[in-house]
């Protein structure tokens, strides 16, 4: 990489793509946006109106790969990391993963870093609708004895009928996210930064606005618990609009030469 301004690639023009081509137009992203890519083209040609330059658009991965890109960001699906994850990857070229259920697929995991590592290129996964994954990584030198994601929701947000407070599952994160598909991303992102599977809670209560997790970490050397009330993001009410914010952030940092850096 040079010092030229960082070149993205954008796999999927979704909800959280237009969060981000937002950011990369406003500046907040100080990075070109060179190609993007999504099944359906004038779903991408919408985020370049939005963008108002001239952006390629494909649907095919070896044209895509034709740009010169330092960092490829899929908010696509999880079909999309697997599709495409590895060929990105061999090229050298830094992958932001927003799907990140995708990586608690160990074999999937496991092929994407040995790629990463033959060709140098980094994968990134942000923290998106939850916080504290710094604190859970340091956590992990001394060794975590218990992790625990609690989502607490209304019963719209379930799309259920309830008059009380209900645990609807209590189990490990890999049979949750099968139950629970919306709480995919943040358990994959708590699971893998503890390097272990965390258990989850799935709770109904009707006295709640907001989405809500909780994160209980135990260890020897603290014992950490994160509430975190989520916002609703504008554009998609399915998405919390901390998880767009999150994202943004983490191209932000990747991406910038401020060499003052806060956080671990
Ligand atoms: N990490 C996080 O914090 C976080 C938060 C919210 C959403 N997500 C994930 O990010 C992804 C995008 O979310 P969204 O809300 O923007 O979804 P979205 O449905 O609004 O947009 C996804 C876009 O990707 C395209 N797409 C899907 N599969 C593709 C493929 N194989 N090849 C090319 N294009 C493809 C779709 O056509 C669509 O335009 C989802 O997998 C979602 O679970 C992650």
């Amino acid at each position: 990489m040079n010092n030229a301004r960082p070149c993205i690639g954008l796999i999927g023009c979704g909800a959280i793509a237009s969060e981000i081509v937002g950011a990369l137009g406003s500046g907040i992203v100080d990075a070109d946006l060179v190609v993007m890519m999504d099944i359906y083209p004038e779903k991408c040609e919408k985020l370049k109106e939005r963008l108002g330059k001239e952006v390629p658009i494909t649907t095919s991965l070896k044209e895509f790969l034709e740009h010169s890109m330092d960092y490829v960001i899929e908010a696509a699906s999880q079909e999309a990391v697997r599709q495409y994850g590895e060929e990105i990857l061999s090229h050298g070229i830094n992958l932001v993963i927003l799907s990140v259920g995708a990586l608690l697929d160990d074999e999937l995991r496991e092929k994407l870093v040995a790629t990463a590592k033959k060709t140098g290129a980094k994968i990134y996964a942000p923290t998106g609708a939850i916080a504290g994954l710094d604190a859970v990584r340091a956590l992990r030198t001394v060794g975590i004895d218990r992790v625990v994601l609690r989502t607490i929701k209304p019963p719209r947000s379930l799309g259920i009928e309830a008059k009380e407070r209900k645990v609807l599952y209590h189990g490990p994160a890999r049979e949750a996210v099968k139950r629970f598909p919306f709480n995919v991303n943040v358990a994959a992102a708590l699971s893998l930064a503890a390097g272990k599977e965390a258990e989850v809670e799935v709770i109904v209560d009707p006295s709640v606005e907001r989405n809500t997790h909780i994160i209980l970490v135990e260890s020897k050397a603290s014992r950490i618990e994160i509430r975190v009330e989520n916002v609703p993001s504008k554009t998609n009410p399915r998405t919390s609009w901390l998880a767009a914010l999150s994202v943004i952030e983490l191209l932000r940092r990747i991406t910038s030469t401020d060499p003052l850096i806060i956080g671990s």
